[in-house]
């Protein structure tokens, strides 16, 4: 087990940014903290990093307990923050040598490891760039690099792909699933991107500092109570007469299209003609798999 918590909480003042978090981290998984911003996914991390001390509840992470040593802790992991900083001024290749020094990579082994991580994360021509040159794309490709640099037993990665482009951020998960799989490092990482749950392991969906769903992106697209069906185009104002269906017990814009949540009793055919009735002609209807979105936005709203 590469971590466990057990109740955790961390108020600031009376006020509970984490509020009885239990959750356990199996070796070598892509472990996802999901949620909006304030859910508590950064306060989280701090106290699994030994950043922050936890008001209540028990942690313990790569075997240890981070209330009693969290200098132990902040030895055996590499945490990429949300507010990096880099050196700017130094070169690529400076920053990783300062980093690596820090963790007491040197000589030949920090120099192959240096050209590893470029020619993973597509840097290799960029080593004698300064830092503070680079697109935000890179500078954070570099800050991953950086915290990976010395092999960490678990990597902590607080949304790192905020602010990214698409390129960067595909180039990100497939170095982030290959540190996992290949580098057999445990990943934890936050993003209040819902569609990059799709690339972890297991999934705690946050929000207002607690737990409010979890499950592998599988697991938790069965048993959401609901089918999920999407319409043609829509005409304006549909929208508000379809909620007010019976069977519909939640529908939004997509695109053009709606898409409509409906009981599980209700088939298309029976769905077309309570439209229908209801007066709205939104074209063909095709029951559709539950996205990761569809999950989120019904637990959300329980
Ligand atoms: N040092 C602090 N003092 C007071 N409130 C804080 C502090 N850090 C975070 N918070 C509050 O705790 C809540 C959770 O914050 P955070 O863990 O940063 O959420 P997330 O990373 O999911 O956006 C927010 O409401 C935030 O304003
Ligand atoms: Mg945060």
């Amino acid at each position: 087990m590469a971590a466990r918590a057990d109740r955790l909480v961390k108020r600031f003042g009376g006020f509970a940014a984490v509020d009885g978090v239990s959750f356990e981290i199996a070796d070598g998984a892509i472990f996802g903290f999901l949620g909006a911003n304030g859910a508590g996914k950064t306060t989280t991390i701090r106290m699994m990093c030994g950043l922050l001390a936890p008001t209540a509840g028990t942690l313990s992470v790569a075997g240890v307990d981070v209330a009693a040593d969290p200098e132990a802790v902040r030895r055996r992991i590499g945490y990429m923050s949300q507010l990096f900083s880099l050196y700017p001024e130094l070169p690529v290749e400076e920053n990783l040598r300062f980093f690596g020094g820090i963790y007491g990579l040197r000589g030949a082994g920090l120099d192959a490891r240096i050209s590893e991580v470029l020619h993973d994360l597509d840097m290799a021509g960029l080593r004698d760039r300064p830092a503070g040159s680079l697109p935000l794309g890179f500078k954070q490709r570099l800050a991953l690099a950086s915290a990976a640099l010395h092999r960490p037993e678990i990597i902590f990665l607080d949304e790192p792909t905020s602010g990214v482009d698409p390129i960067s951020r595909m180039k990100f998960w497939r170095y982030i699933t290959r540190l996992a799989k290949h580098e057999g490092m445990t990943v934890v990482v936050s993003t209040h991107f819902l569609h990059e749950a799709e690339y972890c392991d297991y999934i705690l969906l946050m929000n207002a500092g607690r737990v409010v769903a979890e499950g592998t992106p599988a697991g938790l697209r069965t048993g959401i109570g609901v089918r999920i069906f999407e319409t043609g185009p829509a005409p304006p104002g549909a929208l508000p007469a379809v909620r007010r269906v019976a069977c519909v017990r939640d529908a939004y814009a997509w695109g053009r299209a709606m898409r409509l949540a409906v009981d599980e009793g209700t088939d298309a055919a029976a769905l077309g003609r309570d439209l229908r009735a209801a007066g709205v002609d939104a074209g063909g209807i095709s029951e559709v798999p539950p996205s990761l979105e569809d999950v989120f936005i019904r637990h959300y709203k329980q």
